[in-house]
């Protein structure tokens, strides 16, 4: 059994003024027809065709405050969760992944869960589930298989992997260490090594190694989200895990909570496996990166909405409740709302997040 389980919590500042406290990145539409949320529950549909691995309908975990936005972007692409896990509040993605391996486990099955974030795009969809379908025999066989995606630039942000050997009979490798969130120096040194993957937020891991290795190394942690399950309400439409016993878990990232921890430079037990993913990956953590991934014309531009550009060019022009129009601009970022407008230079896009700073400083 294959289990799709998407973390959709979380929200972004980074892309102000679409995306709000209220309206997180993964409900925009940034790129087509459809939300990342969307994109990320269809993303899968292709896998289990031919190769014996059954798909099943995934299981969401995400914010009580989204609920009905969540189950209503799914319903619009008639995709019918398997369950929809509200956390109380945010504990980060270690806790969230261990309540959706709870849930994939209630029944006593104990699939392989595809673990995707919802914020993501990758456009190519096949190469994704080539990926997939190379990772689940790796995590049938006990592994926790990370993507990797060739790293270009020296990026903070990102979990590093560096490959070890070939793993027999798979396209896949043993981590030799992960490193989440390098320091600016180290990123730029990894990079330059030529050794190590960005880590893409994809993890592919049989819900009882995690579970079991979230007891092992985060024993606080497992038992707060064993009892928030033992305890939870559930209705048709959503599962309700117990706030209090919830609140007492400690916040840690997958990353920092187990994937560090088992593939460490100093500590490697050789459980760690990954995949290389080369199918135009982005985390579309900033509005240059969506530029990037939109469709363009002639002069680079991406125009969305009711947008006009005149001797401009390589930029993106969003408008969402009026006509804009742009006059001899180059490298710039538009982005109009009914009640906020930005207007930024590509090449200073990564300061956006200093509005949404200001605007909370002002209350
Ligand atoms: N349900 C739930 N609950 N989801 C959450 C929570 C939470 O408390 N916190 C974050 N998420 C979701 C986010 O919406 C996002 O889709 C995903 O989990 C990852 O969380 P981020 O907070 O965006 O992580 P990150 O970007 O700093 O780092 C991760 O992703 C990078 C690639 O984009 C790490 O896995 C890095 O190693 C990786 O390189
Ligand atoms: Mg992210």
């Amino acid at each position: 059994l294959v289990q799709p389980v998407i973390l959709c919590g979380g929200s972004g500042s980074r892309l102000w003024p679409l995306s709000r406290e209220h309206y997180p990145k993964q409900l925009l539409k940034l790129v087509g027809q459809h939300t990342l949320l969307q994109d990320t529950a269809l993303r899968l549909a292709g896998v289990g065709q031919g190769d014996g691995a059954t798909l099943v309908a995934p299981i969401l975990v995400g914010n009580d405050e989204y609920r009905f936005l969540l189950a209503e972007q799914l319903r619009t692409v008639g995709v019918k969760p398997a369950a929809l896990v509200l956390e109380p509040m945010g504990r980060n993605t270690a806790p969230a992944l261990t309540l959706g391996a709870l849930a994939a486990r209630a029944d006593g099955a104990d699939p392989v869960m595809v673990v995707m974030p919802a914020d993501h795009v990758i456009q190519d969809a096949a190469a994704f589930q080539a990926a997939v379908a190379a990772a689940v025999p790796l995590a049938e066989a006990g592994k926790l298989v990370t993507f990797g995606i060739q790293a270009t630039a020296p990026e903070t942000g990102y979990g590093y992997i560096r490959r070890g050997a070939a793993l027999a009979g798979s396209t896949g490798f043993a981590v030799a260490e992960f490193v989440e969130k390098p320091n600016a120096e180290t990123a730029q040194a990894y990079l330059d090594s030529g050794e190590f993957f960005w880590n893409g937020g994809i993890f592919v891991i049989k819900a009882s190694v995690w579970l079991a290795k979230m007891q092992q190394l985060q024993a606080a942690m497992h038992s707060a989200c064993q009892a928030a399950f033992d305890a939870r309400q559930a209705d048709a439409d959503f599962v309700r895990p117990d706030k209090a016993a919830f609140a007492t878990s400690p916040s840690d990232s997958i990353d920092y909570a187990v994937m560090e921890r088992l593939a460490s430079a100093a500590h490697n037990t050789g459980e760690v496996a990954v995949v290389p993913l080369a199918a135009n990956w982005s985390d579309v953590g900033a509005w240059s990166a969506v530029w990037d991934i939109s469709p363009k014309n002639e002069q680079g531009n991406a125009l969305v909405g009711d947008a006009l550009a005149i001797d401009t060019k390589n930029s993106l022009v969003m408008a969402h409740s009026r006509l804009v129009a742009c006059v001899g601009l180059d490298d710039v970022v538009v982005v109009e709302t009914a009640d906020a407008v930005l207007v930024a230079s590509k090449a200073h896009i990564q300061k956006v997040k200093d509005v949404v700073t200001q605007l909370k400083a002002k209350g």
